[in-house]
């Protein structure tokens, strides 16, 4: 089984990034299964120059293929005005909606209050939905004041953390079904 993490975050270091690196080592702790993370930051200036699907730049297509790969994709967004950041949007415009039907997905989000968790629910459990993406019940938020040095730093948020992992574990053991079920 293959997990890849997608960062949608812009900066460098990232927080959005270190709670997806922290969702996949706790999968990995529960199921022996890793995988490396894709980061919206590295990609975003071959992003910019990428208009159409047709012909993109070799790093973005090596993404795609990473995505396409995956069984299980942990997807992090950070909350920018109140929704996910463009340059991730605009990655996954570039996406074959159909190349990612029947992956589990575990859906975080950073923000820097609670106020715009819901964005979680709202916006990102929609967009992977439209993907086919079998998403978790349970979701990760973490605030900025919930990471030391763009680590994850508090115990609250890595038992939620723990709760999600274990909600992949149990996606990743149903593979038959999803796959069933995408062909549908
Ligand atoms: C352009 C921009 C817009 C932001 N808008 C919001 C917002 O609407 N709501 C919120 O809770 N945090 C907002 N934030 C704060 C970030 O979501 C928060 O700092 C997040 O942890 C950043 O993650 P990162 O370290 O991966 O960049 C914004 C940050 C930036 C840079």
């Amino acid at each position: 089984m293959k997990i890849i993490g997608l960062s949608g975050s812009l900066s460098a270091p990232s927080r959005t990034r270190g709670l997806v690196e922290a969702v996949i080592g706790e999968i990995t702790r529960q199921t022996g299964f890793g995988g490396g993370v894709i980061d919206i930051a590295e990609l975003a200036p071959d992003l910019g120059r990428s208009l159409g699907s047709f012909v993109l730049p070799p790093a973005i297509e090596a993404a795609h293929a990473q995505l396409r790969g995956a069984d299980l994709i942990v997807i992090g967004v950070p909350v920018y005005k109140a929704s996910y950041p463009g340059a991730f949007k605009h990655f996954v415009d570039l996406i074959d909606p159909k190349a990612l039907e029947g992956k589990a997905a575990i859906l975080v989000a950073t923000g820097g209050s609670e106020q715009h968790a819901l964005i979680l629910e709202h916006q990102l459990r929609a967009l992977a939905s439209y993907l086919g993406l079998y998403s978790a019940p349970k979701t990760v938020f973490a605030r900025d004041t919930d990471f030391a040095d763009y680590r994850l730093a508090n115990p609250a948020i890595a038992e939620r953390v723990a709760f999600v992992a274990g909600q992949a574990a149990w996606l990743l053991r149903a593979p038959a079904a999803r796959t069933l079920a995408a062909a549908a």
